[in-house]
């Protein structure tokens, strides 16, 4: 016998009934995004190397490292998109989207791919909800960007999280800044091979390296913040001012600098209590220079993406879990069978879940079919029934049985449902 595939490491498949989960997370988001004017845009999951490379940066791990990149069959070379803020922006553009009047509001729900070394939380096939705010440097659209996300992640009922926030300056004040960082950075001895070559041609990544050694050596490194010119530093303050009026719990780190090369100005992480290493369930900030690094007009835009399988990891295991009141309908006999046919399309109609056996079973495994799938209601039709018009309504809680005459079953089933009788 052949071998038996088996799914590529790091790619999960994800199943019922974890996925009515999956789909409550996304249900919740998109009343959330509605709410807030953000309308959904469907990309492509391949799009040009070049893409990530230009807007991402090509000396951070995502491109260096992570991107799934192959020719196609012409030998243009593409890449499995690694996150959706590059495309959000190359789709705005060559959509003309941001001639639109007004901000444009946009979000994305799906999977992304990094070559990462797969652990708890950390896949090589993920999910991200992403959201974009494409046309205002106003910190106000950030302030607001920084509220919806945190209401979508209290209505799913996640409280235990701690929302970071730095400002990256503009492109002068990060000039500054690493400038400074260099001189530091040339100071100690010791870093890993990255860091090494990292300090001198884009320093700001050595403040992103995972290795806890080269951690250790930045203590009493500068910060940002000190860089900050006027205009970069009222924005930022403007931005927890309305944090503060809103009321809306944050912690300043002046050591966060995310791990795309893309951001200028304001940048947040939320991390959640009980992920371990990888504990950053959502992150975006601003990045006014995007549109223009992919040959685009001045677009100032932010946003940010929620890890959706981190969310899922840390949300109670029953959060999520509904699925709607079902009947089951017990046919015993070939007449029954096929009166039940046509009674569960009228059941149907009436908005119920209903199923049926389709496996010949006894009356004894249909009832135990039904007790697994959760059905409320079992109706029982045998050729009896039939004769009489009538079936057995069985409420499975409780194991009460009544006669009801077939013609009302769908209504009275239904009201018995929407009253939750
Ligand atoms: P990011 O921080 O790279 O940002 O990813 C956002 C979130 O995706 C992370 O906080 C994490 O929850 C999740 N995530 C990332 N990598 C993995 C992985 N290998 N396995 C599981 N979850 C993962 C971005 O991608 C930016 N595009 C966010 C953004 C939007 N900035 C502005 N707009």
């Amino acid at each position: 016998m052949a071998g038996q595939i088996r799914a590529i490491r790091g790619m999960r498949d994800i199943l019922p009934p974890e996925t009515s989960r999956w789909q409550w997370v996304e249900q919740v988001a998109r009343e959330v995004f509605d709410l807030y004017g953000y309308r959904e845009l469907r990309l492509p999951l391949l799009e040009r190397t070049e893409l990530f490379s230009r807007s991402i940066g090509v000396d951070t791990d995502i491109v260096a490292k992570e991107m799934y990149t192959f020719p196609d069959r012409h030998g243009d070379s593409l890449t499995l998109r690694p996150e959706a803020t590059a495309q959000v922006v190359r789709a705005a553009l060559e959509n003309r989207l941001d001639r639109a009047p007004g901000v444009q509001k946009l979000y994305t729900l799906g999977p992304m791919f990094r070559y990462e070394r797969p652990q708890k939380g950390r896949y090589r096939q993920f999910h991200q909800i992403n959201c974009e705010a494409l046309g205002a440097d106003a910190p106000d659209l950030d302030a607001e960007v920084i509220l919806m996300l945190m209401e979508i992640l209290g209505r799913l009922g996640l409280t235990q999280v701690r929302l970071f926030l730095n400002s990256l300056g503009c492109p002068e004040c990060q000039q500054d800044f690493k400038a400074r960082l260099k001189l530091f950075l040339r100071t100690k001895e010791g870093w890993c091979d990255d860091c090494f070559r990292r300090r001198e041609i884009n320093p700001l990544r050595v403040l992103d390296c995972k290795s806890a050694h080269c951690q250790g050596l930045l203590k009493g490194s500068p910060v940002l913040k000190d860089c900050l010119d006027e205009a970069c530093a009222g924005h930022y303050a403007r931005v927890l001012e309305l944090l503060n009026r809103f009321r809306v719990p944050y912690e300043e780190n002046p050591r966060l600098v995310r791990g795309l090369d893309y951001y200028t100005r304001t940048a947040f992480e939320v991390v959640a209590a009980g992920l371990g290493a990888q504990d950053a369930v959502a992150g975006g900030g601003r990045y006014n220079g995007l549109s223009q690094e992919l040959g685009g007009p001045e677009l100032p835009a932010i946003g940010f993406a929620i890890g959706q399988d981190r969310l899922l990891e840390v949300l109670p295991p029953e959060a999520g879990r509904i699925s709607p009141p079902k009947v089951f309908l017990a046919a015993l006999g070939d007449a029954a069978r096929d009166r039940a046919l046509g009674l569960l399309q009228d059941l149907r109609r009436w908005g119920l879940a209903a199923e049926m056996d389709f496996q010949g079973r006894s009356l004894k495994a249909q009832m135990s079919l039904a007790d697994r799938l959760g059905a409320i209601y079992v109706i029982i039709l045998g050729n009896r029934e039939l004769e009489t018009g009538q079936a057995v309504l069985r409420r499975m809680a409780t194991g009460g049985q009544e006669q009801v005459a077939l013609k009302e079953l769908p209504a009275i089933l239904a009201n018995f449902i929407s009253g939750k009788v």
